[in-house]
């Protein structure tokens, strides 16, 4: 039963838990019409502390789509954060509001934060270099609809492995099915933190870390690129040095199998060259729109609807 429960990490919820969410959203997927009413008479803020597109939008257009209502900001500055109000007090405040929460923000651990003092579900929408819990949930639909499966994959993670949130939660989820072997292939200065290879070796997850794609791109049965997290670097210098460490070519793609598909959380700067996304492959757009359903399933499970 997840009514009335938060979303912080991607471990927060059961695999039998997480199927049910999936179940639901290709019930929507199915039959969007039959979902369109559920949440009439809720409202769902948005606090975020940090830009988004695809995250924030996704969130408000899936209780829009479930009949519900949003209310929100999009940057600290227009709320009153920018007088120096805390996560806590700005949680207490909205919960008297809202029905459920999404929040991102620059710092890591603030949806935990955020979730100890309110009264209504927190769903952490990407806090820092840390977790990105939604995303992942959009990243399992996706390989669960296009593979048939969550387990026996070969994975391969592409770019800042260090910074990229997305990947961290990705891993720590892929790692709990079944014979997941992962390749992180990474600058040395953008390998993923300790703390992930960690929580690799804790779940007997077999992976390797090496820095030419090309060498094992045909053996993947996933290929997920990230970009190189900009906002994350101490300096400007190291990031223009590392930031086009990976290109996605024609040439690169076509040691790929047939059988490849092509992730990408977005949002892409120069990481995967537009001649690929016409390739039946490349598959980050039909995942930014299963990001809206897997939201939708999770709004409604949370409020207690289904
Ligand atoms: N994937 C993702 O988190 O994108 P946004 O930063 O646009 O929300």
């Amino acid at each position: 039963m997840l009514k009335g429960t938060h979303l912080i990490d991607p471990m927060d919820y059961s695999i039998e838990e997480l199927d049910e969410i999936f179940q639901l959203s290709n019930q929507i997927i199915a039959n969007p019409e039959e979902f369109s009413n559920l949440c009439h008479g809720k409202i769902l803020a948005t606090l975020f502390y940090e830009p988004s597109t695809r995250t924030r939008l996704s969130f408000e257009a899936a209780m829009l789509r479930l009949g519900g209502q949003v209310i929100g900001f999009s940057e600290a500055n227009s709320s009153s954060v920018s007088k120096g109000e805390s996560v806590a007090d700005t949680v207490r405040t909205v919960a008297c509001y809202a029905d459920i929460i999404a929040m991102r923000h620059p710092k890591e651990g603030a949806p935990k934060v955020a979730s100890i003092y309110s009264s209504i579900p927190i769903i952490n929408a990407g806090d820092g270099g840390h977790q990105h819990p939604t995303q992942t949930l959009t990243d399992l639909l996706t390989i669960k609809r296009i593979k048939g499966r969550l387990s026996n994959l070969k994975v391969g993670f592409c770019g800042d492995l260090k910074f990229g949130r997305t990947v961290h939660s990705l891993i720590k989820a892929l790692s709990r099915y079944e014979d997941n072997k992962f390749i992180l292939v990474s600058p040395d200065e953008l390998r993923v933190p300790e703390y992930t290879r960690k929580d690799l070796v804790k779940s007997n997850s077999e992976f390797m870390e090496c820095e030419k794609l090309e060498e094992v791109i045909g053996q993947l049965d996933i290929l997920y690129m990230t970009r190189v997290q900009r906002e994350r670097f101490f300096n400007e210098e190291d990031y223009i040095r590392l930031k086009d460490s990976y290109i996605l070519d024609k040439n690169k793609i076509n040691k790929g199998t047939s059988e490849l598909v092509i992730l990408h959380p977005l949002p892409r700067v120069n990481e995967i060259s537009y001649e690929i996304d016409e390739d039946p492959r490349a598959c980050y757009f039909k995942q930014a729109k299963y990001g809206m359903y897997v939201r939708m399933a999770l709004i409604a499970k949370l409020l207690g609807l289904r």
